[in-house]
């Protein structure tokens, strides 16, 4: 029985996944893509923005496990094989860097440090009013396992936290939750400071455009960490530039790696990563995909799967 790994060509780490794999799974035969051997022998597929059209080369595919939170980048392929479940990554480290990406960047805004780093500029000393986290309103969307602890972390540190998601769930104790199209307005009106962590789907591709963007209040900041794709670039810098959004922090962009002419290099009030808010720690995800592996191979279900009336 063998395991395929196949990674982008922006993870250079393919060598360490292999290991750690295989670490967790002694009796697999662990192989990296385009080396795949014997196709009948692969049984499972771990993938981060595999070369489109592989997936189906294998007969005997029981599970495609994907090596990033998000599966946009599986369900992306047009030759994608028909009832193989698709295993998302649900994995502790990768939650905590997102938190920790989170937390950074609402410190940045809420704190004024992006104020104090254009004072320097300009080699100003200028003490700028101190506001309480209580005073400040952030709102997130996409409360799953990855938003909740986002969420939970800053109530911790003394924010208000909004959540809102496409559906109905149960309420959280500190964190007022929103769901349904005709409940994100309201969502965004009370919002200072904006969390994206929502996964691409079809609902959500485009969600945020200039009139949903309106209804922040003027001067909130934004911080897409989910989906480029969520909210409109165009209209995005078009309410920077209008001084509407004060600023916005973006790890994720409709197209990736973010094109070198693209005007959100070169905004001043725009602060790019690249797509690094939570990376996949070879180590735990591997635990996390060995177990599933398990699961599968006892008959029971992986956890958690992709769930095509949802889309994620
Ligand atoms: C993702 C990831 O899915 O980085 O974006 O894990």
């Amino acid at each position: 029985m063998a395991l395929l790994i196949s990674v982008s060509e922006f993870w250079e780490d393919e060598k360490i996944w292999r290991q750690c794999v295989q670490t967790e799974l002694p009796e697999m035969d662990v192989r990296v893509y385009p080396d795949d051997g014997d196709v009948n022998e692969i049984k499972y597929l771990a993938v981060w923005k595999h070369p489109h059209g592989i997936l189906r080369k294998y007969p005997n595919l029981k599970a495609i496990l994907s090596l990033g939170a998000g599966v946009d980048h599986i369900l992306s392929d047009p030759d994608l094989p028909e009832g193989i479940p698709i295993v998302r990554l649900v994995d502790k480290k990768l939650t905590h860097e997102m938190c920790f990406h989170a937390l950074h960047w609402v410190l940045h805004f809420h704190s004024g440090h992006y104020l104090y780093m254009n004072q320097q500029l300009e080699r100003k000393w200028l003490q700028q009013a101190s506001i309480q986290p209580e005073d400040s309103t952030v709102g997130i969307m996409g409360l799953g396992h990855i938003g909740k602890a986002i969420g939970e972390s800053l109530v911790h540190q003394g924010f208000k936290v909004l959540g809102w998601g496409a559906n109905q769930k149960p309420s959280l104790r500190d964190i007022q939750y929103f769901f349904g199209g005709d409940k994100l307005g309201v969502f965004l009106q009370k919002t200072d400071i904006l969390i994206i962590v929502l996964p691409l789907t079809k609902s959500t591709n485009n969600i945020l455009r200039k009139k949903e963007l309106k209804r922040l209040p003027k001067g909130a900041f934004v911080i897409n960490m989910g989906r480029g794709g969520i909210i409109n670039e165009l209209d995005l810098l078009s309410l920077l530039d209008e001084g509407h959004i004060t600023a916005a922090a973006l790890d994720v962009f409709e197209q990736e790696p973010l094109l070198i002419n693209s005007p959100l290099w070169t905004n001043p009030s725009i602060y790019i990563t690249p797509h690094i808010a939570g990376q996949s720690n070879p180590k735990s995800s591997a635990k996390t995909i060995a177990e599933n592996i398990r699961r599968i191979d006892n008959g029971e279900a992986p956890f958690p799967v992709y769930d095509m009336t949802k889309g994620y």
